[in-house]
This record gives structure tokens, sequence and C-alpha cells, in this order.
């Protein structure tokens, strides 16, 4: 703690939108703030300082934080001292424009400048307008304890890498996220730890490729001086994941995000070998036309992909698969969305996040091909896509009727306060009677009912 608390007692709203990782980054953020004595606030009518962490990943996404800066002005109109930040990715990709474009901005801080926001808002206070929107190549707030904003107690995320090296042609994250960096897995390790110790039963490794984290540790048989030719170990993914899975048996571990291009058969085999890592994987697939997936950068090809799922088949055979979905990129005809649907349709994905292509500055897309399918074209395609999705995801409720399963509760049911929703290790929702069960607990539920969103059962002794 800082005895010169300059933030103290002053209130803090923080909202958050964009992926998993802002959600890990808002929590780092809350740390650095409390640390100097800032106190979190969920009334944003009481806020002294408003901070909005923002992302960029499609033009819509951006399209509401415009929004939100406007609502923001009507409460700064009442309140002239209040404070508005915009952090994340939209200020790294906009940074100064955004203070020239809404001057109800006072402070704009990029995702690897966190640690400066106290320093930042000093200068806020004398009146004058702050930014640092510097990337690192280091920086993986290893040593910030997260303040955990969720809700339930019961799951978190852990951020175990940052940035991204793939370049894909449509992403704008490698602008706004700088270069991958892996960080250290013993502060991941005690960060995992914490959580356990403190009731969490769940958590989510974090990366935008998590099959490309990698760790040279040091090498501390060498006698120094001697640092000769000989390497330091590497420890990669499946290392990683192993270590963390061994903390406990009643400690659940996701991760996501896989990259078909570098997902190994041996993080499947460590997946196979411990029951608290989930039996669920993340691949985005984008496409399922080669064409496109060349156009796109992506590193692999349909057939590619095809070998990665037929792995996860054969190592894991209870696991569900979910994907990304992109549609209208540069120049896909309609044989290369046919190749899509009918690669959806193969995979059999349990659920997919699909979206229509969205231009985005800088990108080598946005300099070297055309946005060349229309808006029409575009959401007809989604359409069909979402449809097909629908189709898939019942199915893949309606093949659980009659099976058990462990589920991790995670709260009361929105619907009825008569009954707890929690997750299979499939990563599908279940509903089930609440009886004498409560949030955290572990409890095998036979499956009777399901929609195409929730599988719904009746708990087991
Ligand atoms: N690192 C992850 C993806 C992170 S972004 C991966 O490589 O799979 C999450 C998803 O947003 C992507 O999988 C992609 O489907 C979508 N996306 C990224 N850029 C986009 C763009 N310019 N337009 C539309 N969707 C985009
Ligand atoms: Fe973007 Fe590709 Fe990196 Fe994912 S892997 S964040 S899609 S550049
Ligand atoms: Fe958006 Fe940034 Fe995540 S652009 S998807 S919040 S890494």
């Amino acid at each position: 703690m800082d005895s010169s608390k300059s933030g103290e007692s002053q209130k803090l709203y923080i909202e958050t939108y964009g992926c998993q990782m802002n959600v890990a980054d808002s929590e780092v953020v809350v740390s650095v703030m409390e640390d100097k004595g800032y106190v979190v606030t969920e009334d944003i009518n009481e806020a002294d300082i408003i901070l909005v962490n923002t992302c960029s990943i499609r033009e819509n996404a951006e399209q509401r934080i415009w929004g939100r800066l406007d609502v923001f002005k009507q409460i700064k109109k009442k309140k002239p001292e209040l404070t508005i930040g915009v952090i994340g990715c939209m200020a790294e990709r906009l940074k100064e424009k955004l203070i020239e474009e809404k001057k109800i901005v006072d402070l704009v801080v990029g995702p690897d400048a966190y640690r400066s926001l106290p320093e930042l808002l000093k200068t806020v206070e004398t009146g004058q307008k702050a930014i640092n929107v510097i990337l690192s190549k280091e920086e993986t707030y290893a040593d910030i304890s997260p303040v955990r904003l969720d809700k339930n107690g019961v799951s978190a995320f852990i951020s175990i890498m940052r940035g991204c090296n793939n370049m894909c042609s449509y992403c704008i994250v490698p602008y706004v996220r700088g270069a991958e960096r892996s960080r250290d897995p013993q502060s991941i390790l005690k960060e995992a730890e914490d959580l356990f110790q403190k009731g969490y039963k769940e958590i989510t490794l974090l990366g935008q490729n998590v099959d490309s984290y990698s760790w040279k540790s040091e090498d501390n048989d060498l006698p120094t001086g001697q640092a000769s030719g000989r390497q330091g170990k590497i420890i990669k993914f499946a290392q990683l994941l192993e270590m963390v899975a061994k903390i406990s048996s009643a400690l659940r571990i996701r991760f996501s995000t896989s990259h078909p291009k570098d997902m190994s058969d041996d993080v499947l085999f460590t997946m196979a070998m411990y029951s608290n890592i989930c039996n669920h994987i993340h691949l985005p697939a984008q496409s399922g036309s080669t064409n496109v997936l060349e156009k796109m950068k992506r590193g692999y090809t349909r057939e590619w992909y095809m070998d990665r799922i037929m792995a996860i088949k054969k190592i894991l055979p209870d696991c569900s698969i979910s994907t990304d979905i992109m549609t209208g990129f540069s120049g896909e005809t309609e044989e290369d969305h046919q190749d899509t649907l009918n690669l959806m349709t193969w995979v059999n994905y349990d659920y997919s996040f699909m979206f229509k292509y969205s231009e985005r500055p800088k990108t080598y897309a946005a300099r070297h091909l055309k946005n060349d399918i229309t808006e029409e074209i575009k959401s007809r395609r989604l359409t069909e896509i979402i449809e097909l999705q629908g189709k898939l995801s019942e199915i893949s409720k309606k093949i659980d009727l009659g099976k058990v399963f462990e589920v991790l509760v995670e709260g009361v049911s929105k619907k009825s306060t008569d009954h707890l929703f929690g997750r299979n290790s499939q990563n599908k929702v279940v509903v089930f009677p609440k009886q004498n069960y409560k949030t955290g607990d572990y409890v095998f539920v036979e499956i009777t009912e399901c929609t195409s969103a929730t599988l719904i059962g009746e708990p087991i002794k």
C-alpha cells in the first residue's frame, strides 16, 4: 500500500467490453487502482472516475463504445469533476484521436500501460489530458494479483500470455495488443493456487493462441558465469496445463483459444490424462475453404483443420468442440460459403460464434484486399450459418438425453429460483432442481430434457 494514497475514497466505475482478455485486464486495472486507495463502485452515478475497457475487433464493437461515451457525456454534464478514461484495444487503436473526437475523454490508456494509470490520473487532476499507449514486449502483469470482479466466486480467468504474432490478414489484435509474450509459469501457478484456496473451483487459462505458449526457464544447475551454449528448460502449453491440473483434482481447468495451426496432440494427451481438464476445445475455423483461409493468412488448410478435429475425436471421444466462423471475407464465393457450411456439418460443432467480416484499418486485408462482398450477401450467408448452427446445437443437446454429468454449480437459474445452473465438462449449461445444493458444489445430474441452449435434469445421489 502507498501511504500517500492520492486516490483515497475516490470511486471508480469500470465497464468492460470485448473478449475474456479484457475481462481479465479489468481485474488487473482494479488491482492497480485499489492499491492506490481507489474504491470500486457498481453505481455509475456515484463514480468519480469512469473507465471503459474497449474492443476494436469489429466496427460495431467500436460503435457501441461511441454510444456509451455519449451516455457518459450526459452524466458529466451534471458532474463536471467526473473523470472519463478509455482503456483497452480501442484506446490503443485511436490514441489521441479519441480525445479529439470526444472532448469529454480525459484519459486514454492502452493494454500494456495499466501500471501508469494512477500517475496519469494525477495529471488529469491538474486539468490536463493524459495518454499512454506504449506497447511493451515484456509486460505480462505477472506480479499483479487481479481483483476478481466476477459475481459467483466459482470461476475465474488467468491470462497466461499477451499479444499475438499471427497477423491473420483481417485482424486488428496484433496492432492493438502488440507482440506475443508468455507469462512466467510460476506466477500462473501461484495465481491458480490462490484462487483455489479462496474457494474457486474453475479457472480458464487465456491467450490469443495458447498453443504457442512458451517459457524458457533459467538453468539453475549452471554455475554463475557459465551460461555457455546450454539452453534452459522450455515449458510449452501441454506442460503448463499439466502443472495447473496437478494443483487439485477438485479444480477444473479450461483454456482458450486454441489455434488450429499449432494445436498439438501433446495437449490432447494431457487433457486425456487429467479428468479435471475440461473436455471442451474452442478451435476457430473461420472458414471451410482453403482459398479463403489462405487469403486470411491463417496458416492451415481445410484438410489440416479436419485432421486436427479427427485427432480430438480420436484422443478425446467425449470432447465438445466449438468454433468461430467469419463470413463474407474478401473474394468469398458461393462455393467457399458452401465449404464452410459443410465443414460445420462434418465437425458437428456444439456451438459457434458467427460474424460478418468487418474491415479493420491498417490490417493486411484493408491494405491489399477488397472488402467486396455486399452487406446483403454477408447477411444472407450469416443467416444460413446461424440457422445451421441452431440445428447442430440442438443435435448436440439431444444426444445427451439420459446421460449423467458432473456439473459445477455457478448460481441460481435466471428463470426459476428453485433451480440452479452450472456447466458440465463439455461447457454445456445444465439446469436442475436446487434441493440442498449450492453455488460451488459438484453435482451429478441425469439429463431428462433439453432446449437448443440448455440441458435440464435431476440430481442423482
Ligand atoms: N485469437 C483467436 C481469435 C480472437 S478474435 C483466434 O485466432 O482464433 C475472435 C474472433 O473474432 C475471431 O476468431 C474471428 O472469428 C472474429 N474476428 C476477428 N477479426 C474480425 C474482423 N475483422 N471481422 C469480423 N470478425 C472478426
Ligand atoms: Fe487475430 Fe489471428 Fe491473432 Fe487470433 S491468431 S488474435 S485471429 S491475428
Ligand atoms: Fe477485442 Fe481486444 Fe479482445 S480487440 S476481441 S478486446 S483483444
